[in-house]
């Protein structure tokens, strides 16, 4: 089994982890080689290859002014499916908030000034407000790390659900992937550890069935489910007038999108590739087409996701085997080598492998691009200081009448 591995990491030009592993006692190579045996490596290969992407033109969306005399309607429609039980909520809550440099879970950042208020209690009460509404339960999933999961959970657990049920809450965890430096080896974590990242946020549905949650899903008969995003904290979850105006559409997934604040806002486009609706991550749009305006001024590609989709169930079982792009992100990643130790770098010093939920709305036939307004719905928490911290963050839940 040993010499199978190291042929297969010389194959991959992993000779210094070869080197490193054969310098090891017995005992330890074999903890290294049972851990390589369950990786897959087969990114390493994906490593080099560029997504190709199709034609891409605009796609406009359901706009605010469309949506207000349909308000009602829809609601109505929305607050149908979630009372019979058709709508689930997916919190993907397994990234690394690696820009933001908080050592924990995102959703336990602490966004309060004169009092507590964590992000993951804004998510929850923004759908108490919902359910309390139904008066019925959205069965909540939420997506952790391996690293993060019992972390979370416990804070879940020690803040009493936020007042949440505990009986409609789930966690699961996403499965990892290998990290490289900038020179394309595998990386250490500890000593007897391959450094390995969360999988991006794109495999949340197949570590769904993977952890059993699609038997949760089938037994409670859900339909549609709405996956968002952990790290904006004015996010609508299970929101009634969404979901209403998808299943209006008769289309097979929804995605809210805002206007863009600026060309070079970095949020993924929604636009239409090949004639189909798709998302271009925003350092894969050309930058003509960035700045592309109509005879009328405005940007031609002008609006962006918040990650908040809405999935037709159905439509994802028939995605399920189908292989995702993986993208490669350029991140701060903690390692360790025999030189220097224990190394935590202060600026992005390595990638990670991810698939990314915004392709998969490539994946479903249909895609409403339903406007909502960014003042109300998206205040993203991202950086330390600047755009989409957590003081553009605050100014903008007071705006909304939060309490801080
Ligand atoms: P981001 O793309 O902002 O990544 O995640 P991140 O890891 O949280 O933060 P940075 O880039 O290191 O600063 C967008 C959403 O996707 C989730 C995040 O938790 C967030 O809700 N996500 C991201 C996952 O659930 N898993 C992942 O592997 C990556």
């Amino acid at each position: 089994m040993k010499q199978r591995v190291y042929e297969m990491l010389m194959m991959l030009n992993q000779a210094p982890l070869v080197r490193y592993i054969s310098g090891l006692p017995p005992k330890e190579q074999d903890h290294l080689i049972k851990q390589l045996e369950s990786l897959d490596l087969s990114v390493l290969e994906a490593n080099e290859q560029e997504t190709k992407r199709g034609k891409i033109d605009p796609l406009q969306p359901v706009t605010l002014a469309e949506i207000e005399p349909k308000r009602s309607e829809y609601r109505k429609l929305g607050l149908k499916a979630i009372r019979e039980g058709k709508v689930g909520a997916v919190l993907l809550a397994g990234g690394q908030g690696s820009r933001l440099g908080f050592d924990k879970p995102k959703g336990m950042f602490n966004i309060g000034e004169e009092r507590e208020l964590y992000i993951f209690e804004c998510l929850i009460n923004n759908l108490l407000e919902v359910t309390r509404e139904a008066d019925a339960p959205v069965p909540l999933f939420v997506m952790t790390s391996v690293q993060n999961q019992i972390e979370t959970q416990n804070f879940f657990r020690d803040h009493h659900f936020f007042g949440y049920s505990e009986e409609n809450t789930w966690f699961f965890a996403q499965e990892e992937l290998p990290t490289i430096d900038q020179n394309g080896k595998l990386m250490l974590s500890d000593p007897l550890k391959i450094s390995t990242a969360p999988n991006g946020n794109g495999g949340w549905y197949a570590s769904m069935e993977r952890s059993g949650m699609l038997k949760v899903i089938r037994d409670s008969q859900i339909e549609w489910l709405n996956v968002f995003a952990v790290d904006n904290v004015l996010q609508r979850i299970a929101d009634p007038c969404f979901i209403g105006a998808v299943i209006a559409s008769g289309m097979d997934s929804g995605s809210k999108v805002v206007k863009k604040a600026n060309p070079e806002e970095k949020v993924g486009m929604m636009c239409l590739e090949d004639g189909s609706p798709s998302i271009v991550e925003y350092y894969e749009l050309p930058e003509e087409l960035q700045n592309l305006r109509n005879p009328d001024g405005t940007l031609t590609f002008n609006y962006g996701v918040i990650l908040n989709y809405l999935f037709r169930v159905e439509c994802l079982n028939r995605t399920l085997r189908v292989k995702l792009p993986l993208h490669k992100a350029f991140k701060r990643i903690k390692y360790f080598n025999k030189k220097q130790g224990y190394v935590n770098p202060d600026d992005p010093n390595a990638y990670k492998f991810e698939t990314l939920a915004l392709d998969m709305v490539r994946l479903q036939k249909s895609c409403l691009a339903y406007e909502v307004d960014r003042n109300k719905e998206f205040a993203p928490v991202k950086n330390k200081s600047g755009a989409d911290s957590a003081d553009t963050a605050r100014t903008m839940l007071k705006a909304n009448g939060v309490k801080l």
